[in-house]
């Protein structure tokens, strides 16, 4: 795959997901909604992007996933595309951009492939989304599923919960991805279910499972950027996260600086300066003053 500037670069692709699982190495995965996040991500040697509609909370303030539109995340996937050259990225697929017809998934999914996307996720397993992502996948869209925790159905599941800690809603998780793999999905996000659960869907599955809130044996992890990096989250690091780095104090501590430097003048100083020939100066203030405009408003102190 050819990179800008011809340079080469081996793009992760959905038979590297297979072969990682086949060799049982866990798959890295992270989310990213812009291009320097992207860039980040992509340096940083994950395997893929996900361009997560949880972009809703993380970057544009929303309460839930749900007021994220199709213009939202087509914007997000065509500035982490021009971010990443080397990871595989999959676009989340907003609420009712693919539940209400057949029709608008197959043209939304195609939007995403338009932009540059590798792949799309679509949450839940009921008929309707398995006859979707077969209908996807056989259109060549290479589809991730997501069951668990599904922030697109939050009010049907009565809040943001573990799923499948009961038999039943177990057994039918694992029918699901049975029901989701059969369907030709080429991976399996197992968000917030227990780490048992996950760990039998692991092992019965032929695709890997990406969890993220479902124990350490999936076969690869996703995480949020935001939480990965302490950015804008506040105090609050959820459960099925880890803080890497403290971001949030980085960035306080440095617009803090420069507040503090603005108002006690001493920035900006010299290095952040341009000058103009004294001469040019002088002669710009005689064209103003020619213009009829006096030049004292030019030797006021600033
Ligand atoms: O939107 C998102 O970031 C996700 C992950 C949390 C799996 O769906």
């Amino acid at each position: 795959m050819s990179g800008q500037g011809g340079c080469s670069v081996e793009r992760v692709t959905t038979a590297t997901f297979a072969k990682l699982k086949a060799d049982g190495a866990p798959i890295v995965v992270a989310t990213a909604y812009d291009t320097p996040s992207a860039r980040l991500v992509d340096a940083a040697g994950v395997d893929a992007i996900l361009v997560g509609d949880s972009l809703g909370m993380t970057v544009l303030g929303y309460e839930s996933t749900l007021p994220v539109t199709m213009d939202d995340m087509l914007r997000a996937v065509a500035a982490v595309v021009r971010g990443a050259s080397r990871t595989f990225i999959i676009a989340d697929m907003p609420f009712m951009s693919y539940q209400a017809e057949l029709a608008d998934a197959m043209r939304n999914a195609g939007r995403f492939l338009a932009e540059g996307a590798h792949a799309v996720k679509i949450e839940g397993g009921n008929d309707d989304i398995r006859y979707t992502t077969a209908t996807l996948v056989e259109a060549g869209i290479p589809v991730m599923g997501h069951l668990g925790l599904t922030p697109q159905s939050v009010h049907a599941l009565g809040g943001y919960r573990t799923q499948g800690k009961t038999a039943e809603p177990a057994a039918a998780l694992i029918e699901a991805a049975v029901g989701l793999q059969d369907a030709g999905a080429f991976s399996i996000v197992l968000e917030c279910v227990p780490a048992e659960l996950a760990r039998i869907i692991s092992e019965l599955l032929e695709i890997p499972t990406i969890g993220i809130g479902a124990g350490d044996r999936c076969d690869g992890q996703v995480q949020v950027f935001h939480d990965l990096i302490g950015y804008g989250a506040g105090d609050r690091v959820p459960r099925h996260a880890k803080r890497y780095a403290d971001v949030d104090a980085v960035i306080g501590d440095a617009i803090r600086g420069y507040v503090e430097e603005v108002r006690g003048r001493t920035f900006p100083t010299e290095a952040q300066s341009t000058h103009i020939d004294p001469e040019e100066l002088a002669q710009a203030q005689v064209i103003f003053g020619a213009a009829g405009l006096g030049t004292e408003a030019c030797e006021e102190p600033r």
